[in-house]
């Protein structure tokens, strides 16, 4: 996902944060998600449920199973998060300066119930599956992850848009001093990104909030972000605030910034090469032979990242080549 800057492929190990670390970082999030029960909400559900149990009883849904995992250091030392800088080692660097808790995502526009909420109220804990699901960013690498989350649908259904809702619109928070990459003006933040409502819908398209069976690390977009499996990484936001019901197809940051390079679709498209580049093979990060994509072998790009069978329905009758 780049226009101009030059790449950073290795980590050292002093920038690696070991899981032991991380998990001593997030015991305090864990805690609070369930000290945020206590403000009960019209949809509150956290309330009872002891500290352990949140991530445990995980029903199990798997999208590329027979597949390698890319590891624990590997998915969290090698990001896209430009809140934090451009460099891929930047968000394990500093994005333990976002404070994410307490943490509010307002809901608003076309739909019947509107307003703020907590963590704890937009997600049940019994709803919780892991998913594990193919990321492939536009760059041409990929990951494979864990994700634990929930169907967008089931909370977009809570909320009851009306039927002039054809979009969904999703915005990442803006603050300079816990996010120090907004500082540069490259982006006009808020980072921004949409949906069209039935893709929005599709069983697919979830909000997570952890992975490997934790919560989500700052890096990956805590406390909760969007997961979309057929599509360039990019369309998958993290660090959610805000989340439109929209009557227009709404503008998105990547699109602003390089129309002829990245649509409002961005369906993952080996048979349309990025202008810069060919989109028709990719490098599978596994994490464990250095954590960047340079010299590991390429594969083969699947058509809608593999996931065609899911989610083509969607797009019948339309030029994924006009529609990019
Ligand atoms: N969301 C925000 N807010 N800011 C970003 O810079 N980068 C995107 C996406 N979501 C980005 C974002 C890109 S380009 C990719 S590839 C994925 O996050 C990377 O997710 P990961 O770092 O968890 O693998």
């Amino acid at each position: 996902m780049l226009i101009k800057f030059s790449k950073k492929y290795d980590t050292k190990p002093s920038e690696i944060t070991s899981e032991n670390n991380f998990l001593t970082r997030r015991r305090f999030i864990q805690s609070s998600l369930i000290s945020g029960a206590s403000l009960l909400s019209p949809l509150g559900v956290f309330a009872g449920q002891p500290t352990n149990n949140i991530f445990s009883n995980i029903k199990k849904m798997s999208f590329g199973a027979n597949e390698k995992l890319t590891s624990f250091k590997g998915i969290t030392n090698y990001n896209n998060f430009y809140e934090f800088g451009t460099g891929k080692t930047d968000p394990a660097q500093y994005s333990h300066l976002l404070k994410t808790e307490p943490w509010t995502v307002e809901i608003m526009g076309m739909a019947k119930k509107t307003g703020k909420f907590s963590i704890s109220d937009l997600i049940k804990p019994s709803e919780l599956e892991e998913r594990i699901y193919r990321l492939r960013c536009v760059e041409a690498w990929s990951m494979v992850i864990p994700w634990v989350g929930v169907p967008l649908s089931s909370i977009i259904k809570r909320f009851e848009p009306n039927s002039k809702a054809k979009y969904i619109a999703f915005e990442t928070l803006v603050d300079k001093k816990q996010m120090p990459g907004q500082n540069s003006k490259f982006i006009d933040w808020p980072y921004i990104e949409g949906l069209r409502m039935d893709e929005a819908m599709n069983p697919l398209s979830i909000l997570a909030i952890g992975l490997y069976g934790k919560p989500m690390p700052n890096q990956n977009g805590a406390p909760i972000r969007l997961v979309v499996p057929w599509k360039y990484g990019f369309k998958s936001i993290k660090s959610i605030v805000k989340i439109s019901f929209v009557e227009n197809e709404p503008k998105t940051t990547w699109n602003q910034l390089a129309p002829r390079e990245y649509g409002f679709y961005s369906n993952v498209n080996p048979n349309r090469d990025h202008p810069r580049w060919s989109q028709k093979e990719e490098r599978r990060i596994t994490g464990e032979s250095g954590l960047g994509a340079l010299f590991t072998p390429k594969i083969k790009t699947e058509y809608l990242n593999g996931y065609a069978e899911e989610v083509a329905h969607l797009y019948k009758g339309m030029d994924l080549k006009q529609f990019f």
